[in-house]
């Protein structure tokens, strides 16, 4: 076959495409990012797919609307992240490190459906059939509808779907697999996007829902170009330290509903348990009695969680202070010192300040302001909190305790969880009159904080 063979210039990053090689990328601004592609037109490339009718403009209001058919994962974690189950005919990436359990979930998810009488295909070009199989036998018993195929090759996995007609199929992973007819590698921003585009067409054609695996650069974003990001419906990340047991999935985007949900499981000896109550897992092995310890209560999507903050404050044995956060925005955690240097005198100019969020977790919302200030007050003058207290706030630059969202639902968490004080912005004050059986601190300004009984 004559190939119109052109070589193209990639970004790696972010995928814009150039005839010619550039130190800078004019997409995303970074360097030294272009790889070169020898590609094909896609017109050459690929066999013509069955030639589509016009379709005539249909008026608003003649178009039908019903709820989408939602397939239950039986997993809930998953299914709430996916905004209440899986869509038909969606295409769903899910990224993360390598060994956080991406084809664990999977694995699980395709034993699942199975059992609910779906055909499922998983088809893996990492893994031999043997290796998926001992994977299998940690996780439990399958049945006849669940069908294993270790092919890379784009055009016959493009068959064996066609072939098999599932109604679920798991890609593991995108980067694995080709297309005869593109020379670059596998993995390579032209591959993958080919790939992917394939994919999409197969899911809306057939109207299956696709799961493809995405491996992760040391930047945590998927490998491959921002393109992938843009033709999937979904995208989950998979996050969590790989030495702890817990993963959070979190949602980034997702066309059939809402993101930033997250799911909390924990990894064990036969695949990924949930963790339905994340808020008791993230506050175990609290020690109760140190200073610099504080729970807040942050919301993540719809489920409030409590998390502890800790601060260490200490002498510091160089001209220029340490500041570190683990797990939460370290420019937020300098500003809050600042206003708490300004605001309250103290002065931590020759202190190193760490904050961490217990349990590897990372969160970057505003309500947290009020408990990493307590948190640092409380290890700068050695002086503990009542462990049995929760801070929600956002703090200005003024010092003032500024509202949040959903504070009811959160001081709600705290009382079920048996918190006994809850320190919240005073103009909160008319959603939570009706709370009863937990005493409510109101403050306007951190200048309060430190007349609390706490
Ligand atoms: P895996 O799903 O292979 O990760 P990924 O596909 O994201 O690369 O997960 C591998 C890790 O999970 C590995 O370190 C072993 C661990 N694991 C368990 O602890 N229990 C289990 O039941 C399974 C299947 C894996
Ligand atoms: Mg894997």
């Amino acid at each position: 076959m004559a190939k119109g063979k052109q070589t193209v210039f990639f970004c790696n990053s972010c995928g814009y495409e150039s005839t010619k090689w550039m130190g800078q990328c004019p997409g995303c601004k970074e360097w030294n990012t272009f790889v070169e592609e020898k590609v094909i037109s896609t017109s050459q490339g690929k066999k013509s797919s069955a030639s589509k009718d016009t379709v005539a403009p249909t008026p608003i209001n003649e178009v039908s609307f019903e709820e989408e058919d939602r397939i239950t994962t039986n997993i809930n974690e998953l299914d709430r992240v996916l905004g209440g189950g899986l869509v038909a005919g969606s295409l769903t990436l899910v990224g993360g490190d390598p060994g956080i359990g991406k084809s664990t979930l999977l694995l699980q998810v395709c034993k699942n459906l199975s059992f609910q009488g779906r055909k499922v295909l998983y088809i893996s070009g990492e893994e031999s059939l043997k290796q998926i199989k001992l994977r299998a036998l940690r996780i439990g018993d399958f049945n006849e509808n669940m069908l294993l195929l270790c092919e890379t090759l784009l055009s016959n996995v493009e068959e064996n779907i066609r072939k098999n007609n599932p109604e679920v199929v798991v890609i593991d992973s995108i980067q694995t697999m080709y297309e005869e007819s593109i020379s670059s590698a596998p993995g390579s921003v032209s591959q993958v996007r080919e790939a992917t585009a394939l994919f999409l067409r197969l899911a809306k054609d057939m109207n299956i829902s696709i799961f493809i695996v995405g491996h992760v650069t040391k930047e945590g974003t998927v490998a491959g170009p921002r393109v992938l990001e843009h033709m999937v419906d979904t995208v989950l990340y998979f996050e969590g330290d790989r030495h702890l047991s817990y993963r959070v999935l979190r949602g980034v985007k997702n066309r059939f509903g809402s993101t930033n949900e997250i799911g909390v499981f924990r990894m064990e000896e036969a695949g990924l348990t949930e963790v339905l109550n994340p808020s008791e897992y993230m506050l175990s092995g609290r020690v109760q009695d140190a200073a610099g310890s504080v729970v807040v209560c942050s919301i993540e999507g719809t489920r409030p969680m409590l998390l502890e903050i800790q601060a260490l404050v200490c002498q510091s044995n160089f001209g220029i202070p340490r500041r570190q956060t683990i797990g939460t925005d370290f420019n937020r955690v300098n500003l809050l010192m600042a206003v708490l240097e300004k605001r309250l005198g103290l002065s931590m100019g020759n202190f190193d300040a760490y904050v961490n969020v217990a349990g590897g977790i990372k969160v970057n919302e505003p309500a947290l302001d009020l408990g990493i200030c307590l948190a640092i007050i409380s290890s700068f003058k050695n002086r503990q909190i009542n462990p049995k207290a929760v801070a929600i706030g956002e703090v200005g630059l003024s010092g003032e305790v500024r509202a949040v969202s959903m504070i009811e639902t959160r001081v709600i968490e705290a009382k079920k969880l048996g918190f006994d004080i809850c320190i919240v912005p005073k103009v909160c004050f008319n959603e939570l009159k009706n709370i009863k059986d937990i005493k409510i601190l109101y403050v306007n300004n951190v200048q309060e904080i430190s007349s609390l009984d706490i």
